[in-house]
């Protein structure tokens, strides 16, 4: 469910990016970098983290811009050209964590070029929050006008099958715990119905992992009240 009455493609993947961002800012911050362990740690995190971006940006670039594209001329060139520059961006930070891991800097050197990091994970963090409230309010907006909520279920379709697995497996640790409830019982009745059995008891065992007792609870109680009823 969002917050408007129409459908809308990128606001359940936008909480979840906002959700990662905001932990790996906290992470990226509070570690000590001249600990070869903590900084192996945060380069999992940014890797889980990069491979989603990457998804995403993937998503709106191969199905979500041309579509609009191809009814507004001209349409997708800005979102086309932030997903490329923050990808870069992306890149560069990958470089300096491996640089860090690589270079055996210890004591000092070790904080000043993890502090460097930080600094850059920042600029990746504010550059993607900007980005996505722009596609919330211009890109989105757009859509609205030039598709029907069967339209955009249809180009929805083709991202969501386009996304393995694994992939959304990732997304669903973070989607999750950033959701409203009902928001997050839409999506998870949603899987209930239509994934197979096996792939919703995965993601059932996900939402074990980043929600609390009661969020959990709930849920179970509406869910099975659905296939009760
Ligand atoms: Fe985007």
């Amino acid at each position: 469910m969002n917050q408007s009455p129409r459908v809308s493609l990128i606001t359940t993947p936008h909480k979840g990016i906002r959700n990662f961002l905001a932990q790996l800012s906290l992470q990226a911050g509070s570690i000590d970098y001249s600990s070869r362990e903590a900084v192996a740690e945060l380069k999992q995190r940014f890797e889980e983290v990069g491979l989603l971006l990457e998804e995403h940006a993937a998503s709106e670039n191969n199905f979500i811009l041309p579509a609009l594209e191809a009814r507004v001329p001209g349409s997708a060139a800005h979102d086309e050209a932030d997903h490329e520059e923050l990808h870069q961006l992306q890149d560069s930070l990958l470089a300096q964590l491996n640089h860090i891991l690589d270079s055996g800097a210890a004591g000092e050197e070790a904080q000043q070029l993890g502090y460097a990091f930080y600094q850059g994970l920042s600029r990746l963090h504010a550059g993607h929050l900007e980005h996505m409230l722009e596609e919330e309010t211009g890109t989105q907006v757009l859509m609205w006008q030039h598709f029907t909520d069967e339209e955009m279920m249809q180009v929805h379709g083709q991202v969501i099958r386009s996304i393995a697995p694994n992939v959304m497996l990732t997304w669903m640790k973070y989607i999750l715990p950033a959701q409203a409830p009902a928001e997050r019982l839409q999506l998870l009745g949603g899987l209930q119905a239509n994934a197979p059995e096996p792939f919703f008891r995965q993601v059932m065992e996900v939402a074990k992992g980043v929600l609390s007792t009661p969020e959990l609870t709930w849920l179970e109680k509406k869910l099975s009240a659905v296939v009760a009823g």
